[in-house]
């Protein structure tokens, strides 16, 4: 499979999804007061809009993201936040200390690896969270096979022809669909980005011995109990979880 992950987000900088489906998301998950005075990295950042949130939240947050393009539109938008906002990979957060972080996430960002790289990252994601913190993370759910099928052809099409032609003539086509189709009014550069984000360079499913771990996904902008599968692993259990992967 292909893996431009960076010229591919790099791309979508335009699209961006409203705080409100943010703050969703992280009360799904924690209290509203949970996150204040914690330090939260979120790998994955991309537009540094979940960084805001959570700063919004009384977090101390930063953000990574392996697309350059991505960080420089999060610090364009968000100066406050530019000197917490970094280029790095997770498989390699090399210049984030030990146990730097109460709370890792990680979300949206797993189907974007080779799957032989799932444990290197899931490792990675635990070394930088503080011994008694936790780590919250997404994976694809497994798809059937007709529809593993379909998106590895579509990772057959040039990834630029893609970008350009294919994803563009998708929203144009449906945008104006949206209200009937997905039940709102979806603007073209959002179902632009979801086209992209559904059909190129997506592994499908998650680690097996994360399955005592797996906590129900909210539906909201940017995940959903019938796509996503969510684990949220308390640090002080990683040590057991470990040796079995
Ligand atoms: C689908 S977006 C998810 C963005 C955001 N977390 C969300 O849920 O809306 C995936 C993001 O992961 C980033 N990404 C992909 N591979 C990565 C890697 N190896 N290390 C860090 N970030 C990566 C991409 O650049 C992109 O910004």
């Amino acid at each position: 499979m292909v893996h431009l992950v960076d010229d591919q987000f790099a791309a979508s900088v335009d699209c961006v999804y409203p705080a409100e489906g943010l703050r969703k998301f992280l009360q799904h998950y924690f209290t509203p007061d949970f996150f204040k005075g914690k330090s939260v990295l979120d790998v994955g950042c991309r537009t540094g809009e979940m960084v805001a949130v959570l700063t919004d939240f009384g977090a101390r947050a930063s953000g990574v993201d392996l697309s350059e393009g991505c960080i420089v539109s999060a610090a364009s938008r968000f100066p406050s936040l530019a000197d917490r906002l970094h280029v790095a990979d997770v498989r390699d957060l090399a210049g984030v200390p030990d146990g730097s972080f109460d709370l890792v996430l990680c979300v949206g960002v797993m189907g974007y690896l080779p799957r032989q790289d799932w444990m290197r990252a899931l490792k990675e994601l635990a070394r930088v969270c503080r011994d008694n913190g936790e780590i919250l993370v997404l994976f694809q759910k497994p798809k059937p096979l007709l529809v593993q099928a379909i998106v590895k052809t579509i990772n057959l099409v040039p990834l630029q022809f893609y970008l350009r032609v294919c994803c563009p003539l998708g929203a144009t086509i449906l945008a104006p669909c949206s209200l009937w189709f997905l039940g709102e009014p979806i603007s073209r550069s959002v179902i632009r980005y979801r086209i992209m984000i559904s059909l190129r360079g997506l592994e499908f499913g998650y680690p097996q011995q994360l399955a005592a771990y797996r906590v129900p996904t909210p539906n909201c902008a940017i995940s959903s109990e019938k796509t996503t599968e969510s684990f949220r692993i308390a640090k002080e259990r990683w040590t057991e979880l470990e040796h079995s992967l």
